[in-house]
């Protein structure tokens, strides 16, 4: 790879590390993503999520396993609708595959060896009996007997683990307060799961290519799906098999829990979760809650990071006033901020001079992947109403290189004399910026 290469997805992924430091993520994949050849790959690719500081909780299931060992022992595999119908020769081979799977995931985040991606790593690993079951029952007159449902989920537990550091790991089993084990699946358990926790993230990893959905084609986003218009499309979905229906149900499902972002992402692409979750791009498609996908509010302390991110380069082109983090800090509860999956997208401030009933509209930028759908507009829109809730009939800007979208948006020259005075005295003859005026 060439050095700058390098360099540059580093940087570029710099925003998304420091936007998920401390987040909760749920990993979720079925036993037939196990089997696959590249199977270690994704783990070490979880190790590393963790390295950069995720708090991930690997949810998995076992159906191919469970099938094998079936096959193996002459069982028939029984089904009621898409259950399993778990009797006691097959709860066997249930507790055998789910056991065996769990203990393969350890030893392969185990691995320390120099010569794989988890040279150096120490990856701590932690399950328990986190997951209370309760009888699936009878359906269609069949007695679906130890294939169960969540109850319950021990987050407070869970949370513990993960503060500690660890990966928490889950399968597809429950225990009930009479004592019996149960078959779960394993989609039920990562919903329950990060439904429990408030994850951050619930990420299905899946042997199909969510990518050729086509669910968000006229969305304008082809990866990105609102909750609402997922749910639209749930029921008209004939084309996508019944394994790719229960994680679009799944996901819904989670999102309707309150899990804020849902991905479904195709495991056979290389580093696809990599790729989804530290890139712009993405791969797969994201379900989000659509009132917190792009948020636009007061800005907060923390907020301090992600504006500094964006202004930047246009403090260094000269297109805004340089400002250091120690005057930021001091003015951030002057911003507003758009935000969209934890990263600063857009900003903006307002700062009052009520004796002169005026406002500086300032320090409007949107993220150059963003322009051109109205943001600066809806920031404008936002700073008037609360600049008119303030008691202020003015708005100024000061602007180099923006005079005409200013323009464009009820501005007109002004003068400097018009600005209130304590403005007038800072203001940088040598920078000769315009004066743009606009009556609320
Ligand atoms: C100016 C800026 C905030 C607009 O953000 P945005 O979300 O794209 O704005 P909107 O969607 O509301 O408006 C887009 C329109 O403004 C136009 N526009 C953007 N920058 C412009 C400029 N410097 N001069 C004239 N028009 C401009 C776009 O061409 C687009 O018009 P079009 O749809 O007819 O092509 C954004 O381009 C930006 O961050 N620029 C760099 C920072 C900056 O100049 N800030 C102002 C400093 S005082």
């Amino acid at each position: 790879m060439n050095p700058s290469d390098f360099v540059r997805a580093l940087r570029a992924a710099a925003p998304y590390v420091h936007a998920h430091v401390g987040r909760v993520f749920v990993l979720a994949f079925g036993g037939e993503i196990c089997e696959r050849a590249d199977f270690e790959r994704l783990l070490y690719d979880i190790a590393l999520l963790q390295s950069l500081g995720v708090k991930p909780v690997v949810v998995h299931g076992a159906r191919p396993q469970i099938e094998a060992r079936l096959q193996a022992r002459g069982l028939d595999s029984r089904h009621q609708g898409n259950q399993r119908v778990t009797d006691a020769a097959t709860l066997e081979c249930v507790k055998d595959a789910a056991g065996s799977l769990r203990m393969s995931i350890e030893a392969k985040l185990s691995t320390s060896l120099a010569s794989t991606p988890m040279g150096g790593a120490r990856v701590k690993v932690a399950g328990g009996n986190w997951i209370i079951a309760k009888p699936a029952g009878v359906r269609g007159g069949i007695d679906l007997q130890s294939t169960g449902e969540v109850r319950r989920v021990d987050a407070e537990t869970i949370r513990q683990v993960l503060d500690q550091g660890r990966i928490a790991l889950v399968s597809n089993i429950g225990y009930s307060p009479t004592g019996e084990t149960f078959n779960l699946r394993y989609e039920d358990v990562a919903t329950a799961v990060a439904t429990a926790l408030k994850a951050d993230k619930l990420v299905f990893l899946v042997d199909s290519n969510p990518d050729s959905w086509t669910l968000a084609e006229d969305t304008g986003d082809a990866g990105q799906l609102s909750l609402a218009e997922g749910a639209k499309l749930a029921n008209d979905v004939t084309h996508l098999s019944d394994r790719d229906r229960a994680h679009l149900g799944a996901a819904l499902a989670a999102g309707h829990g309150g899990v804020r972002r849902v991905h479904l992402i195709g495991a056979a692409e290389e580093g696809a979760l990599l790729r989804e979750l530290y890139t712009r791009d993405g791969v797969g498609l994201m379900l989000y809650t659509d009132e917190n996908y792009e948020a636009v509010r007061e800005a907060s302390i923390e907020d301090v990071g992600g504006v500094l991110a964006l202004i930047k380069p246009l403090e260094d082109a000269g297109v805004l006033v340089p400002r250091s983090r120690e005057q930021l800090e001091l003015e951030i509860s002057q911003f507003d901020v758009m935000v969209r999956d934890g990263l600063v997208i857009a900003c903006c401030a307002l700062f009052p001079y009520p004796q002169y009933k005026m406002g500086e509209f300032s320090c409007v930028a949107v993220h150059p992947d963003y322009r051109g759908e109205g943001r600066a507009e809806a920031l404008l829109k936002r700073s008037e109403d609360t600049a008119r809730k303030l008691g202020l009939s003015k708005l100024f800007a000061l602007t180099t290189t923006t005079e005409h979208w200013f323009i464009e948006h009820g501005f007109v020259e002004g003068k400097i004399e018009e600005l209130p005075v304590q403005k007038q005295r800072i203001y940088n003859y040598r920078r000769n910026s315009l004066v743009l005026v606009k009556g609320l």
